[in-house]
């Protein structure tokens, strides 16, 4: 940088001052196109159920989930992101229902890209809404058996993709998950089938009302350290995006989001990959019960926190406020 002047030839404010200035110079700027929008399937008809952890969020049946796509598309959100919401019935220790191509994920999946093909559909691979323990793989001696879980996963992906998922989204951090995803899917010859890993995926307290919205809290015996990242590392974290890279991943992901700013900064730093970063359920939570009382401003609070992730160097931000901050966007 040249030489700077000071004040009061430099008055920082003077660019500050109108409305029009202040967009003038904007470094970054969020439209629909940032946002994915994660949706919580459940079977039935008609059915929408209020999620009690996460205001504002409800479990749709497939019918509904399908109204909910077509409401993306028109308000320019280019992907939705399906979480199954499982009957615990349906639960087992190998969470095979995972397997079931007529599982509510491949029904939903079928639904949306029948009515609304245009819409990008993401599917989330873990077993953990599956699972009678609540954990991502299968377990084996006590220990979620990392091999054993990467042939289920390739299994859940390619029945997802063959269900006509767009992207394969491997949330597990099981070793070596997206080569063997990458693989299987090559071999099905689903060649176009992108894959956006949760590649720096951290064991935080921030997903809890997402396990109530899938019904997986209840059913989680012990917690995820041994496999999802501790959150006081930053350079394992690189080798993990590094290493989802060589295998194959088109995207790669940070989660959860606020927390981990500066992780979303040093992935797009260093690979320059299409970098997406999760507001995860407990930040949208947390800043629903602030805006439930009043404590913060609703509308400037939720775009204030997207634009963040952009400022981060995200390329997009998978979010529960997708809805409401598109027809913000829409209504500005
Ligand atoms: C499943 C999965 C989780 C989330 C997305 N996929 C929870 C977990 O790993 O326990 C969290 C999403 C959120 O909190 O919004 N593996």
């Amino acid at each position: 940088m040249g030489p700077t002047p000071s004040f009061p030839s430099l008055r920082m404010r003077r660019l500050r001052r109108h409305d029009w200035a202040r967009r003038l110079v904007a470094e970054h700027t969020l439209s629909p196109a940032d946002f994915i929008w994660p949706l919580f399937p459940i079977d039935g008809q008609n059915r929408r159920e209020p999620v009690g952890s996460m205001p504002g969020v409800e479990r749709l049946s497939v019918d509904q989930i399908v109204r909910a796509a077509e409401e993306a598309m028109t308000l320019g959100i280019p992907v939705v992101a399906l979480f199954p919401y499982t009957d615990p019935a349906l639960k087992t220790p190998d969470g095979r229902e995972a397997l079931n191509p007529s599982n509510v994920i491949c029904r939903a999946v079928r639904a949306i890209k029948k009515a609304v093909p245009d819409i990008g559909v993401l599917c989330d691979v873990a077993l953990d809404p599956y699972t009678s323990h609540g954990h991502d793989g299968v377990i084996v001696d006590d220990d979620v058996a990392n091999d054993e879980t990467l042939e289920v996963l390739t299994k859940q992906a390619l029945v997802q993709a063959e269900a006509g998922c767009d992207i394969i989204a491997p949330s597990d951090m099981m070793d070596g998950r997206v080569g063997a995803i990458r693989t299987g899917l090559e071999a099905a010859g689903l060649k176009n089938t992108l894959i956006m890993s949760y590649a720096a995926k951290y064991a935080s307290a921030f997903y809890g009302p997402y396990r109530d919205a899938v019904g997986s809290a209840k059913a989680l015996i012990g917690d995820k350290r041994t496999y999802q990242m501790d959150p006081a590392n930053s350079d394992e974290a690189m080798r993990e995006v590094a290493l989802d890279i060589a295998e194959g991943a088109d995207m790669v992901m940070v989660k959860p989001g606020m927390p981990y700013l500066d992780m979303v900064r040093r992935v797009k730093d260093e690979f320059r990959m299409p970098t997406f970063v999760y507001q995860v359920s407990g930040e949208y939570s947390m800043l629903m019960a602030a805006i439930e009382r009043g404590w913060m401003e609703r509308d400037r609070v939720i775009l204030e926190s997207l634009m963040g992730f952009k400022r981060a160097g995200a390329n997009g931000v998978l979010t529960y406020f997708a809805r409401d901050a598109a027809k913000l966007l829409k209504n500005r």
